[in-house]
């Protein structure tokens, strides 16, 4: 019989929903919300009124796009955190009603499992190229960093994971000083591609096993600013591509170097990488070298599954679903927590 998944994504401001069956994606309608901009950064009180709005719509899309009726749903699965609260209480709600007036199960989704589990979305008459148990996956976002030891579709193991700022937040953070709108990660990726990446060294952290650390790069950026500029007011707008390249080498070296320690200690071949950041052409191409060198499989998604979307919800509801690992409706969301 058929397994058909409706999966919903509200941890921050995309709203998002995805209709997956038997494991081969039928849809993936995303929603993102400008109305951030302005503020150089997610408003959670904005980004919770925007998914009302745009949950109902969304998910009309997702089932039509799908070709697919309400009846014919298996389960519905829902991102329960981590996130913004108020942004997962949309999807968390909707999620439950649904499911309850269909009278079909439903299927709770950890946000960042479901970053690592894309790399199983099977897409139709695409050849699939999947990792196998166990793997390391670099899960990079604006709200994590982590190495993830991946022995099964629900079984993962944090290895390291950065003890203050994400990989992301560093981007956006420099990005910002910067004077480049938000959020800043694909914009310093843009303009790292006519800069020099050895034109300036940044402080890398010094930190124990295979945890980050991204505030002290972070400071040391702002100092380095701050000082040129004492010299020189246009430094930044003289040198913003040889600063955009710098910055993300830096990044990108403290990322791959625990990486490459991680994968060395625990004799695995097979490296991923998910998660927002993983859209960056630097980190990107820092794979595929390493795949080379290193004589590693890499894994690399799609463009369009690297930042938040529901497709990844529905292929983990999927997996968790066909394990019988279903959920109450009493089950509120977190915001906080990994595994
Ligand atoms: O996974 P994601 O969409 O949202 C969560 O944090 O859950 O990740 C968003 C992060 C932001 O920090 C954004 O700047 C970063 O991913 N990002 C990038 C690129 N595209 C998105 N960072 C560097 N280069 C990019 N091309």
């Amino acid at each position: 019989m058929d397994i058909t998944i409706l999966g919903i994504e509200s941890s921050c401001d995309d709203t998002s929903a995805s209709v997956i069956r038997n494991g081969v994606l039928l849809s993936n309608v995303i929603a993102s919300q400008s109305v951030h901009e302005s503020y150089g950064g997610v408003v959670p009180e904005l980004a919770s009124r925007a998914h009302q709005q745009n949950i109902v719509p969304v998910v009309h899309e997702a089932l039509k796009r799908a070709g697919v009726d309400k009846s014919e749903l298996s389960a519905v699965a829902f991102t329960r955190g981590p996130g913004l609260l108020g942004s997962l209480l949309v999807g968390t709600s909707f999620a439950k009603s649904f499911a309850q007036s269909l009278n079909i199960p439903l299927v709770d989704v950890n946000h960042l499992q479901a970053h690592v589990l894309a790399h199983f979305i099977q897409e139709p008459d695409v050849e699939p190229v999947q990792p196998k148990f166990p793997f390391l996956c670099l899960l990079v976002s604006g709200g994590n960093s982590q190495i993830i030891l991946v022995k099964g579709y629900t079984d993962m193991e944090v290895i390291g994971q950065t003890i203050d700022d994400a990989a992301g937040e560093a981007f956006d953070k420099c990005a910002k000083v910067m004077g480049l709108p938000y959020p800043g990660g694909p914009f310093i990726d843009k303009l790292a591609k006519e800069g020099n990446p050895l034109a300036f060294q940044f402080n890398k952290p010094h930190i124990a096993g295979y945890d980050y650390s991204f505030s002290g790069l972070k400071t040391s950026f702002l100092y380095f600013l701050r000082d040129q500029i004492k010299i020189n007011p246009d430094f930044i707008e003289e040198n913003k591509a040889d600063l955009c390249a710098s910055l993300q080498k830096t990044i990108i070296d403290i990322l791959m170097k625990k990486l490459e320690q991680a994968a060395k200690d625990l004799h695995v071949n097979q490296v991923a990488v998910a998660g927002g950041v993983s859209a960056n052409s630097g980190l990107r191409n820092a794979f595929i070298d390493y795949g080379q060198r290193k004589k590693w499989q890499v894994f690399i998604p799609k463009f369009a599954f690297t930042t938040d979307n529901a497709a990844m919800v529905a292929i983990t509801g999927y997996f968790k679903y066909k394990a019988g690992d279903f959920c109450d409706v009493s089950l509120p969301p977190f915001s906080r927590v990994t595994f």
